[in-house]
């Protein structure tokens, strides 16, 4: 029932704080990660596989930067249908990772299936414990984000991301690139995030403001830099599947290998960037669109956008966020423009021309 909202993804996006908070409780209790994982210890693990489709893909590919940079663990992420036919070779002490909400992606199960038997381990990140694809890993770890009914994937991806950042904190950890005292640290900002994500829901009425504007648009460009870069890719994915407007996520700096040419004074840039260490660069790649007639839509924090300057279109302003949760966070502001530039278009939200929930042909 969608329990007096419009339509299922309002409500899916609005239940965000409480399931998140409902994957905090179940893996991590107060300075311990309490995630099973089969008994798994990560300081035995080289490599980790993920591989996955569509949103639960980006999901994975914001884990990728988190793996590297806590754990000191390298990752290679392939979307499902890439990974069975390219016979990567698998190194010694690799896991296999799947990431699917249905559980029943034809492609991801495909892949798995292709993987068994060639890695140590296949672990997979579902939402559906009786699913094919949770039934046939070694251990399945759940997302908790409970039933997902739009098509378009909203917490289901946040709850990806949350378990994800607790699996890498305890990767981090075994390890021992993380010691207690930096473990505590980062589970304490994992905590932060029921109440910010609360907070952030907060600009849905700007939000509102802005994607009655982007609905006129034919093309929308979204850039992110490092972890925030799956974060455009997820912004782009979410407009096209359901406002049917064109849009492209890129890395911001790929921004002048070719994308630049499709600005123009009608061509708006989402600009997905909390106040980080990258945080200068991002402002010069905005420049560089601004400079061109382009209109940026800065999605980030007071401080960043006062340091942006002058000359944005228009700035959706985020709470301030430790870093390791931002793209958790910054997933809010690109469900809520594709959900209100799908009503100002009057398309059919919860159900998108030509997609299905679960995918289950290759
Ligand atoms: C996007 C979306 C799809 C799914 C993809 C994988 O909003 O919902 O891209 O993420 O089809 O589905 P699962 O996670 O069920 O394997």
């Amino acid at each position: 029932e969608k329990g007096g909202y419009k339509h299922y993804m309002a409500k899916e996006i609005a239940q965000q704080p409480t399931v998140v908070g409902e994957v905090l409780e179940a893996y991590v209790s107060g300075d311990q990660i309490t995630m099973d994982m089969g008994g798994i210890n990560f300081a035995d693990v080289d490599r980790l596989s993920i591989v996955a489709c569509g949103t639960a893909y980006y999901a994975g590919l914001v884990a990728k930067y988190w793996f590297e940079h806590y754990a000191r663990l390298p990752v290679d992420i392939d979307v499902a249908s890439e990974f069975r036919y390219r016979e990567a070779p698998f190194a010694p002490k690799t896991i296999g990772l799947f990431v699917s909400q249905s559980g029943e992606t034809a492609d991801t199960l495909a892949a798995l299936r292709y993987s068994a038997g060639k890695v140590d381990k296949i672990v997979a990140l579902i939402n559906v414990p009786e699913s094919s694809i949770a039934r046939e890993s070694d251990v399945a770890v759940e997302i908790h984000a409970g039933v997902e009914v739009s098509v378009a994937s909203t917490k289901a991806f946040t709850c990806q991301l949350t378990s994800f950042a607790v699996m890498a904190l305890k990767a981090g950890h075994d390890r021992g690139h993380l010691d207690d005292a930096g473990l505590a640290k980062h589970l304490s900002e994992l905590r932060q995030l029921p109440g910010l994500m609360s907070h952030a829901l907060t600009i849905d009425a700007a939000t509102k403001a802005i994607a009655s504007k982007l609905a006129e648009a034919r093309d929308v460009l979204f850039l992110g830099r490092g972890q925030m870069f799956p974060l455009a890719l997820e912004g782009a994915l979410k407009l096209k599947e359901i406002s049917y407007i064109h849009a492209e996520g890129y890395a911001s700096g790929e921004l002048k290998h070719g994308p630049i040419a499709l600005v123009d004074k009608v061509t708006p840039t989402v600009v997905m960037a909390p106040h980080d260490g990258l945080f200068d660069k991002t402002v010069s790649n905005m420049q560089e669109v601004m400079a061109r007639g382009g209109r940026v839509v800065l999605v980030s924090d007071a401080r960043a956008a006062e340091e942006a300057g002058d000359g944005v279109w228009q700035t959706l302003a985020m709470p301030e966020a430790p870093e390791l949760i931002q793209p958790i966070l910054y997933a809010i502001p690109a469900q809520l423009l594709a959900y209100h530039t799908a009503i100002a278009k009057g398309t059919d939200v919860d159900q998108p021309r030509n997609l299905a929930k679960s995918v289950t042909v290759e």
